[in-house]
């Protein structure tokens, strides 16, 4: 019978007797996770820690801000990608044509650049087609090198021109280098020794030439691009952003990379360091390990891949470029792809130096003579 004798209240009153008769064993279960996990904290603190700090920072990524592109619709977003006709960049502008938005491929080969803007064009939806006032530069492919200062300010103004602004920039152009520094100098060590004992003067100016391409190539075009295009994004867009293809070399030292890891951090610290004097823009530092392509091949000191082949081993390129757009979607500022193995590389290595370089030195088959 039910407490008030109403239709109904028999079920009501056989579910609360139902729940009294669970309580204990709910309340068994609950203690009994709880002793798990402070046994667990008590056996491994640090990884327990970390897991916890990695979990709420998640969860307050996903929590915490309104999606961009709710302030700014995809279908009025204007990005420009800097270093598109091959890899990443390509596999970003085709995600951003996807979805509508306008998009103008930036790099230095004519023929990769006119094909990229096909296929761009070849993606946009069927909605978005015809949206835009500027429609017949939709999709804008333009040979320029982002390293010289001219090709980037007649960019600025033909994108004013055409677009009369901007939203995105996408920063995915940069030059990989392969050789140990000494080796780069044509110095080799065998058994503890160096042949020849010294670099000479002309093998010091190779180690200084690599070095001054790799700087060009992973920092000076990042800067130039900073400079010329953040009054126009701060300018024009109603939610400025800037995406940094960054590498998780620029944080974790490998051997064999020393030009390329120096070189990608200092422009990630440029880019951190503008965020602080730009807070209007959302900068975004995507940092992903080894991606599938053909980028070894852009090597400035003509080195050899010693690690596992990429295009088997690496990373999808089209699984980082949705990343990269969920992660300016979300306004996030560090992404590491993947997420696991690049935090605990980034902390480990300042927790346990040696471990991460024996990892380090083992991912690219690398041994000290
Ligand atoms: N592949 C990886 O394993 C990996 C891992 C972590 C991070 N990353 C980073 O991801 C970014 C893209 O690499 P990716 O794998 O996509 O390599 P990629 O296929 O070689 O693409 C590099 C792009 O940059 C452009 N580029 C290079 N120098 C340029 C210049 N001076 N001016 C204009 N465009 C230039 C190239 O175009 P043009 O040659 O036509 O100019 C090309 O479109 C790089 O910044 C790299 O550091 C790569």
């Amino acid at each position: 019978m039910g407490i008030s004798g109403l239709p109904g209240t028999t079920y009501v009153a056989g579910h609360h007797s139902a729940v009294f008769e669970l309580y204990p064993k709910i309340m068994d279960t609950v203690t009994g996770i709880l002793e798990l996990a402070k046994a667990t904290m008590e056996r491994h603190p640090v990884t327990i820690s970390i897991a916890v700090i990695f979990g709420l920072q998640h969860i307050l990524r996903r929590v915490r801000k309104t999606r961009r592109s709710r302030i700014l619709l995809r279908t009025r977003e204007r990005v420009l990608v800097i270093g598109a006709s091959s890899g990443i960049g390509r596999a970003i502008a085709h995600e951003y044509a996807a979805k509508g938005s306008r998009v103008c491929v930036v790099g230095r080969r004519e023929q990769q650049l006119q094909q990229v803007a096909d296929e761009c064009a070849s993606m946009v939806p069927v909605y978005a087609a015809g949206s835009a006032p500027d429609e017949a530069s939709r999709i804008l492919p333009i040979k320029a090198d982002f390293c010289n200062v001219d090709d980037m300010v007649a960019l600025r103004e033909q994108l004013e021109k055409e677009w009369g602004g901007l939203d995105t920039l996408v920063i995915s152009a940069g030059v990989s280098a392969l050789r140990p520094l000494l080796e780069v100098a044509g110095v080799e060590r065998r058994d503890g020794a160096f042949y020849p004992l010294h670099a000479g003067s002309e093998g010091v100016r190779c180690a200084v030439s690599a070095g001054t391409a790799a700087m060009q190539g992973n920092y000076v075009g990042p800067l130039i691009c900073a400079v010329t295009f953040i009054p126009l994004l701060s300018s024009t867009s109603p939610a400025p952003s800037i995406l940094l293809i960054s590498s998780l070399a620029a944080v974790v030292p490998a051997p064999t990379r020393s030009l390329y890891a120096s070189t990608k951090g200092a422009s990630l610290l440029l880019y951190q360091s503008l965020a602080i004097e730009h807070p209007s823009i959302a900068f975004t530092y995507v940092l992903p390990s080894t991606v599938e392509g053909d980028f070894r091949a852009s090597a400035v000191d003509g080195g050899h891949v010693r690690e596992a082949d990429p295009s088997k081993h690496g990373l999808r390129r089209d699984a980082v470029a949705k990343r990269c757009l969920e992660a300016v979607d979300r306004r996030e500022k560090a992404v590491f792809i993947p997420t696991f193995t690049g935090r605990v590389g980034h902390l480990g290595y300042w927790l346990f130096p040696s471990i991460i370089e024996r990892i380090a030195a083992r991912k690219y088959n690398y041994t000290a003579q």
